[in-house]
């Protein structure tokens, strides 16, 4: 059933009316149970929920909410591999490609398990082999969207277990600044260049291979085997681009939720096959987390459901995401495309418009800098804006005293959010009462990063679901690809017949 049609919706709907004057102070104090309550613990991952605008009864509300709207059954339809993916007629997979050898997969799926793991042992022993070949000091990995943010985000956030004497390059924009200041510090026999590419037709990616393989001969190169490698669900199209060495994957992985498959041949290349099995084990123990733990303590559910509780219940329309690890700074970006290109959609699974909010906004920059900079606007703007923290208890440089400082900070902004400052009035008032959420891992390690991008699939699938929306497909973004086309040729004829005059303006100024 549609979630707003439900009798939990509306239950809820009146518990949102009775909860405008929430305070988490008071909540604190009513309930001394409330800060162990409101934490789970999920592998790798701990999380204390409850210093958001919630409480036990809202919880028990979005439980009920789940169940009317059929959450497990989507989940389970998931795992059994069906194809939840209707638009394209799909199913939505990647869970399969973190599951181990030896372990129970269903007789449908077995095959494809089996291609999962030929084609992983095959990239990993590839991985090792540029790993051993001192030959090649820079990998250059050409791919956009999803065959480029989940790779540089776990490139970067794994920097301590990167292999040394090589350096890694993600060039991704048409931009040409971006591959030209790439391609000024390299020599063709030391670089290793990636395609990567689900569809190997991205406007993006295949003008940057180009361009990349013609510097490559134009620097004397000629050994394109060697140099290039292909990871796509398109082979043929790799082949005639004159690549030869493609690791491929398949159509039941979403672009989005790729780094696990062929598309993380970068990440295996800088942290080794061992590194990568561990990112796997860890997202791989996140999926069982999801699969098997009773939804009130199911971590992604939790989350999921805390995300439909204040887009659609508390009117809070975005969620900022501070990571408190240098590391992680590319976090963010790798999260905006998971939320918002699964969950950015106005139309049910069957089409219709749907009459409530979906994808929240999310943004956000690594602690403590976001502190500098717009964190003023969480602590005092007109609009309340869920943060959350991701912070590791033990650093991974000698430097104590900055990690506690850091750590100091993370802690001591959500105590500020929810505590706010009375004894000032004016431009000094706090009102507090800010919702944030916390999520600890002990170290970052492949293994947990693994589990904390799992968990965040997971969340995202959980509103998803509840919204009743196809959270794997993302037709939004093919309207501008055929209008940037049409509007290439018009900047080459300088034809502006039919246009609107904003763009034929634009159009006049930039020929
Ligand atoms: O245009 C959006 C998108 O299709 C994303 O979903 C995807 O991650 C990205 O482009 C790159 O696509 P591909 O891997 O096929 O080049």
């Amino acid at each position: 059933m549609r979630c707003d049609q439900t009798a939990a919706w509306k239950a809820l709907q009146n518990h949102a009316s009775g909860f405008a004057g929430f305070d988490l102070r008071e909540a604190f104090k009513a309930d001394a149970s409330r800060a162990t309550g409101l934490s789970q613990s999920a592998p790798h991952v701990f999380a204390d929920l409850s210093k958001n605008h919630t409480d036990s009864a809202t919880e028990a509300l979005l439980l009920e909410l789940a169940q009317q709207t059929g959450l497990t059954q989507h989940r389970d339809a998931m795992f059994r591999g069906e194809p939840i993916n209707t638009t394209e007629d799909r199913a939505v997979m990647h869970w399969l490609l973190r599951q181990p050898v030896g372990s129970a997969v269903r007789a449908e799926l077995v095959e494809a398990h089996q291609q999962v793991h030929t084609t992983l042992d095959a990239m990993l022993a590839y991985a090792e082999q540029v790993r051993s070949d001192s030959t090649i000091t820079d990998v250059v990995n050409i791919g956009i969207g999803g065959s480029d943010l989940g790779p540089q985000m776990a490139v970067l956030a794994l920097q301590d277990f990167v292999i040394a004497g090589k350096r890694f390059h993600f060039v991704s924009n048409v931009d040409g600044h971006e591959l030209a200041t790439v391609l000024k510090g390299l020599k063709a026999q030391n670089t290793l260049f990636l395609i990567a590419s689900k569809t190997f037709t991205t406007l993006e990616t295949m003008t940057n291979a180009r361009s990349a393989l013609a510097w490559f001969q134009a620097q004397g190169g000629h050994d394109v085997a060697r140099h290039f490698a292909a990871l796509s669900t398109n082979v043929e199209a790799a082949a005639a681009l004159g690549i030869r060495t493609t690791f491929g994957f398949w159509d039941w992985v979403g672009g989005r939720y790729s780094m696990w498959s062929a598309i993380g041949l970068p990440i295996a290349i800088a942290i080794g096959a061992q590194g990568f099995r561990q990112l796997l084990t860890g997202a791989h123990a996140m999926d069982q987390h999801f699969q098997s733990a009773p939804l009130a303590q199911n971590l992604p559910v939790r989350l999921g459901l805390l995300d439909v509780w204040y887009r659609n219940f508390l009117g809070y329309t975005s969620r900022s995401i501070a990571p408190y690890h240098s590391g992680l700074r590319r976090l963010p970006a790798y999260l905006q495309q998971l939320e918002m290109e699964s969950n950015g959609k106005r139309v049910d699974r069957t089409g219709q418009a749907l009459p409530y909010g979906t994808s929240p906004v999310l943004w956000g920059e690594p602690g403590t800098n976001g502190q500098h900079a717009y964190f003023q606007m969480l602590h005092q703007g007109t609009d309340v804006v869920p943060l959350e923290f991701v912070a590791v208890k033990k650093p991974a440089h000698a430097l104590a005293d900055h990690h506690e400082l850091l750590l100091a900070n993370a802690i001591a902004q959500a105590q500020a959010l929810m505590q706010g400052q009375h004894d000032a009035g004016g431009h000094r008032h706090f009102t507090g009462n800010r919702p944030s959420t916390f999520l600890l891992l002990d170290e970052l390690t492949p293994a947990s990063l693994g589990a904390l991008i799992a968990l965040q699939e997971h969340r995202v699938f959980v509103s998803g679901a509840i919204w009743g929306i196809n959270s794997f497909d993302q037709w939004g973004v093919e309207l501008g690809k055929v209008l940037a086309k049409d509007i290439h040729a018009r900047l080459q004829s300088g034809d502006a017949s039919g246009l609107d005059p904003s763009t034929a303006a634009l159009l006049a100024r930039l020929r």
